[in-house]
């Protein structure tokens, strides 16, 4: 995999917000291609690497050199891989890359023929085929419609169902035909787009990897330190939100003279996000980088 195959969302910006001092460690909890992580190496930080696609981790350790310490994690894992060190700075880059997207063969994408696999650490756990030829109809409709947002979740859950009376489930194209079935075509995304979605988040434990980590990591940080965070869709985006918020005191009591009764450990780095629909990068249209601070 060459070194250009993922573009890096908001890459000035993140850089920007992450602050990275010389000779500071600096945590990147989804490596990818580690784009990212090579401007925090050109700044002088040291970086901690960490991705759960053991395929992503050989193209950025290639990329990264013996400098940076690497590991086949998942980044709620980044307290103990730390062991007890404060670092200046954390990234996650939520979702998965362009690379995991495009190969048919990882089982991400709708638009191409594969095997229904999804996971992004294809070395561990269940694959999008083996959950979806196994779960019942309740939890299937939860699932699309919880993180795929569909609203035809109970339509598409019987046709998946019905299906698996005839025959096992075992390609993308396969899966998205039979949504096409079921789900109208709106013109602007694929028919498939939030099916696909929900159930590699399902796959993944998305939703409680990042609760876990949003849960862990501001603990890491040295005062001055960071923890930056790019998110793609609402239901990456809200939980950092008010993670951030909670940290920062925002919702805590107040004085007479408006003051946080107990005063926060953090700060909100800007109160709003930063966007990335001006970014030339397609992917970057939905981004939303935020940023807290450990105070001193
Ligand atoms: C959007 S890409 C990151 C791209 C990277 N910032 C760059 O510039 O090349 C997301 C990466 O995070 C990894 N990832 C997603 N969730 C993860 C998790 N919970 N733990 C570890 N890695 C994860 C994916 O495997 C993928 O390689």
């Amino acid at each position: 995999m060459n070194e250009v195959a993922h573009r890096s969302v908001l890459l000035g910006d993140t850089l920007e917000l992450l602050g990275v001092v010389e000779g500071g460690l600096y945590v990147d909890g989804t490596l990818g291609w580690g784009g990212h992580a090579a401007e925090v190496q050109r700044r002088g930080g040291r970086v901690l690497g960490v991705d759960r696609d053991p395929h992503a981790l050989a193209a950025a350790a290639q990329r990264l050199g013996p400098d940076a310490e690497l590991h086949h994690a998942c980044f709620s894992r980044i307290p103990e891989l730390l062991a007890g060190r404060l670092c200046n700075g954390v990234l996650l880059d939520l979702g998965v890359s362009s690379p995991q997207l495009d190969q048919p063969g990882r089982g991400f994408s709708f638009r191409a023929e594969g095997p229904l696999d999804m996971r992004m650490d294809p070395t561990q756990g269940e694959s999008a085929a083996d959950w979806l030829n196994r779960v019942g109809e309740a939890e299937l409709v939860d699932v699309l419609f919880r993180y795929g947002e569909e609203r035809h979740a109970r339509r598409v859950a019987r046709k998946i169902l019905a299906h698996r009376e005839l025959a096992t489930l075992r390609s993308t194209r396969e899966l998205a035909e039979l949504v096409a079935d079921c789900v109208p075509a709106d013109g602007r995304i694929h028919p498939a787009t939030r099916v696909f979605q929900g159930i590699r988040i399902r796959i993944n434990d998305e939703v409680g990897e990042l609760e876990r980590a949003l849960a862990a990591l501001p603990a890491c940080l040295a005062p001055g330190g960071r923890l930056v965070v790019i998110s793609f869709h609402s239901l990456e985006d809200r939980p950092v939100k008010q993670a951030f918020r909670a940290l920062c005191g925002e919702d805590s009591p107040r004085d007479l003279y408006g003051r946080p009764v107990v005063a926060p450990e953090y700060r909100l780095v800007e109160r709003r996000a930063r966007k990335g629909g001006d970014d030339p990068n397609p992917r970057a249209r939905s981004a939303r980088l935020r940023a807290v601070e450990r105070l001193g």
